[in-house]
């Protein structure tokens, strides 16, 4: 097979693209790393004496997955094989396909394991950029399909803010009211994350300039220079995001989006506040003080660009991950976002949680920011990825008041609620929240027991739940790392610079952590031999 159609990007060192896992350069290095793959099939792969093996693997309350696989299997000699890589030339003739790994058999794919189209069987530990929420062909997943019940919304695309279905408040009801978080009851579907965001940014800009406008009506000039992009009707107001951020690719979130410039290059920007964002050092335990310093060092400075931008383009809301992810899987205590709540507070703005990689229960909560006890509710929280829909809670005052302010054609997407439902069942029957805080835990542990037998090759382990993140000691490590993980049969994501991050399903056991585990110490191991 020649490669030359898929002429490869540089990875490194390429200040644009050097943290994005290009597949075209993944498949030269595939085939030139899979002549050395001495384990097709990974179970078992770490020898007893292994240093995952002492950890004890804890019991869970999630359910077996039927027909799921025991261990991943590797049966090609390249990744990805031959089918996907003739299929990959079929679609890159059609539109740019530099990112896509291999093409999956989705029929095949069973509970936690991927299968692809040359039969490989693979452990997933990223569930489709973390959107996955029950695995592949979950059983609630397929009754709910095959429900008559269903069937009418499957066949149409209403466009919901005009002409929603007769049941679509009952359905709303049972999925996202029934999972809001505390003290939210407003709720807006949308598409994606991007557009859940941008959404929110500009409900928030409503609310704030109706504060500013003291209840008056718009005046005409607001109403013809905004026809203009001019002030006053388009008015020079900001949303502060933070250094690491990532809250989407559409042009209003992207200027708040500041992890890569892969994202960004290219495209006018709006002049907008960054903030940095704490870098904290591991293990927390042993930096208390200096992350707690951190933390206040960071808040003073939020607090220092609220005044400075108050007299060119004031700050109308804040927005913040709880759990930095693309950015590199960057945490902050609940005394930080605490912090951040009462700024808001102090200068009239808007704090948006942006949820989108957050919600869902992989974190073994439905919604992260409920675990740093705010005095109030954040005034937006904005989700997409495993809520399977996108969309925004928000508080009742910024509730727009006026039709079409917030609007598109579909606003959402009825069959994706029915997913949900699905969804938001199968977390209450089995338990599956629970189930995340015991798996995450075990994992945590087995990659701290890596961290301190390989500091060399990790550092930096850190987690809530199953969102859990690494460190390798080089960004090269990090892209040779996930390739050979892949080889081994375990399908992860990056992030951030060098970070490797966890983003499994809901429906992730500790037998699947043990799986992962072993095979991240073949890798690990490996690695050290290099260095
Ligand atoms: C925190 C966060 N916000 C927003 C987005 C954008 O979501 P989407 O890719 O669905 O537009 C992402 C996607 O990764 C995300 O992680």
């Amino acid at each position: 097979m020649s490669f030359k159609r898929f002429p490869s990007l540089t990875i490194y060192p390429n200040p644009l693209v050097w943290s994005v896992y290009s597949t075209r350069s993944m498949f030269a290095i595939a085939s030139r790393a899979v002549k050395r793959l001495a384990v097709r099939s990974p179970a078992g792969a770490a020898p007893m004496s292994s240093i995952v093996s002492q950890i004890p693997v804890p019991t869970s309350p999630t359910p077996d997955h039927p027909g799921e696989p025991e261990a991943p299997k590797i049966v090609t000699s390249t990744i990805p094989g031959p089918k996907s890589v003739a299929a990959l030339e079929r679609i890159s003739k059609i539109q740019e396909s530099g990112a896509v790994h291999f093409f999956v058999d989705y029929e095949k794919s069973q509970g936690n394991y991927l299968c692809d189209v040359d039969g490989n069987t693979y452990l997933d530990l990223f569930s489709q950029i973390s959107s996955s929420p029950l695995g592949y062909n979950h059983p609630a997943m397929k009754e709910a399909i095959l429900d008559p019940k269903n069937f009418t919304l499957l066949m149409h695309r209403p466009s919901l803010g005009n002409l929603p279905p007769a049941d679509w408040v009952d359905r709303i009801e049972r999925t996202l009211l029934a999972v809001a978080p505390k003290g939210l009851s407003q709720v807006q579907t949308m598409m994606c994350g991007s557009c859940s965001n941008e959404n929110a940014y500009k409900q928030a800009m409503i609310w704030y300039m109706s504060v500013q406008r003291n209840g008056r009506a718009p005046s005409q000039e607001e109403l013809e220079t905004c026809m203009l992009n001019t002030t006053p009707g388009s008015p020079n107001i900001s949303v502060m995001s933070f250094n690491g951020a990532f809250h989407g690719r559409l042009f209003g979130c992207l200027s708040t989006t500041r992890s890569k410039p892969v994202h960004k290059l290219d495209f006018p920007a709006f002049d907008w506040p960054m903030a940095p964002f704490p870098k904290l050092k591991y293990p927390l335990s042993e930096y208390a003080r200096e992350n707690a310093e951190e933390e206040q060092r960071c808040l003073a400075e939020v607090d220092r660009l609220f005044r400075e931008w108050k007299q060119k383009r004031p700050v109308a809301a804040l927005v913040v991950e709880p759990i930095q992810a693309e950015g590199g899987d960057n945490h902050a205590s609940p005394v930080f976002f605490q912090g951040l709540q009462r700024l808001c507070k102090e200068h009239g703005a808007a704090f948006i949680v942006d949820e989108v990689q957050t919600s869902g229960g992989n974190t073994g909560l439905m919604w992260t920011h409920e675990s740093w006890n705010l005095p109030t509710p954040p005034d937006a929280v904005t989700f997409s990825k495993k809520m399977v829909t996108g969309g925004f809670y928000y508080a009742d005052h910024l509730r727009p008041k006026e039709s079409y302010r917030i609007f598109n054609t579909w606003m959402g997407d009825p069959t994706k609620i029915v997913q949900l439902e699905a969804v938001v069942k199968a977390i209450k029957k089995d338990n599956l929240l629970q189930g995340m805080s015991i798996v995450g835990n075990y994992v945590q542990k087995g990659i701290e027991a890596l961290e301190k037998a390989y500091p060399q090759v990790i550092s930096r382990t850190r987690g809530m739940g199953t969102l859990i993140a690494f460190d390798c000691a080089t960004p090269a490590l990090q892209g040779s790392m996930i390739k050979r993980l892949r080889e081994l049969g375990v399908e992860i994501g990056g992030c951030g610079s060098q970070t490797i991050r966890l983003r499994p399903a809901l429906t992730f056991q500790p037998k699947h952590g043990k799986v992962f585990l072993e095979i991240l110490e073949q890798a690990i191991r490996e690695a050290a031999q290099t260095m």
